[in-house]
């Protein structure tokens, strides 16, 4: 049995494939990529080729389809695992190539845990890779965290209810699968003044990449499933913190234990 490789990709720009992700692409492990329909585009696919490789001939897609039909889903992650399971068996490794991260609301763990109910024995390894958000952030020029700040990853399709308890418990939100409720979270954002603190990111790193500040222009807009926004809320009010492993805060405690005497509140 050959090993299977879940190859990061980053988002879209070669750039950001890490170095291992690309020597894994040319480690002689045969390439599999997912498709959502046959014989269509692979969007992971085509971060390799614009990275200058080309697909070798023995390539795979696999077919994963968008539906929310879970027969279908469930007959097509079946014959996904068993081809991958069959091509493992010839004793070459397969290299699954992931957009984003592998990690990440990705296919690939799916794939692994799949492969590995039909072949126990099969060894699978996760090659790191940035993801959609990371680059996003850097792209639109501004931070996900900085200092204590907290960070919550959601689906948008949770609803704008939630997104909007979410706002008041994080000083970021990452809105990922935002397409069918742009306009929904535009309403939102407008009514708790956080328009100009947010932005959507298109295609991040590919070529049709899109960074939009002023959001409100996307109301009515079909936009690309391959989109997110990020949210930030400066006025959340935050609650205390406390950083007794800080040297700063042990200098004031007891010199016994080493320990703040009390907690140090966040400033503002
Ligand atoms: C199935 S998840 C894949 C996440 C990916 N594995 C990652 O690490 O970011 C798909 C969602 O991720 C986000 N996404 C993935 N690639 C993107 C890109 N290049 N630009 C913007 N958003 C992207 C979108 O929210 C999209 O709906």
């Amino acid at each position: 049995m050959g090993r299977l490789i879940g190859v990061s990709l980053g988002p879209g720009d070669p750039e950001l494939i890490t170095r291992r992700g690309w020597a894994a692409l040319q480690s002689g492990a045969r390439w599999a990529y997912p498709v959502k329909r046959a014989e269509e585009r692979s969007y992971a696919l085509d971060i390799a080729v614009r990275g200058g490789l080309a697909v070798p001939d023995d390539a795979v897609e696999l077919v994963f389809p968008m539906t929310r039909d879970a027969v279908a889903l469930a007959k097509a992650w079946a014959r996904a695992a068993a081809r991958t399971v069959e091509l493992l068996a010839e004793g070459r490794d397969v290299a699954f190539l992931v957009e984003g991260d592998a990690s990440t609301y990705a296919t690939f763990r799916h794939l692994a845990r799949a492969v590995r109910e039909l072949a126990p024995e099969v060894a699978v390894d996760t090659i790191a890779g940035v993801s959609s958000f990371a680059a996003a952030a850097a792209c639109a020029d501004v931070a996900l965290a900085e200092e204590d700040e907290t960070v919550a990853i959601i689906p948008a399709a949770y609803g704008v209810g939630l997104i909007d308890h979410l706002i008041d418990e994080f000083d970021t939100l990452v809105l990922m699968k935002v397409k069918p409720l742009v306009d929904e979270i535009l309403d939102l954002l407008e009514r708790r003044g956080l328009l100009a603190t947010s932005c959507f990111i298109e295609k991040v790193g590919s070529p049709e990449e899109r960074v939009v500040h002023d959001i409100a222009r996307l109301r009515g807009e079909t936009v690309n499933y391959l989109s997110l926004m990020l949210v930030q809320n400066p006025k959340r009010a935050r609650g205390e913190l406390r950083r007794g492993c800080r040297k700063r805060a042990a200098s004031v405690g007891p010199a016994s234990t080493g320990l703040p005497t009390q907690p140090i509140t966040e400033a503002g």
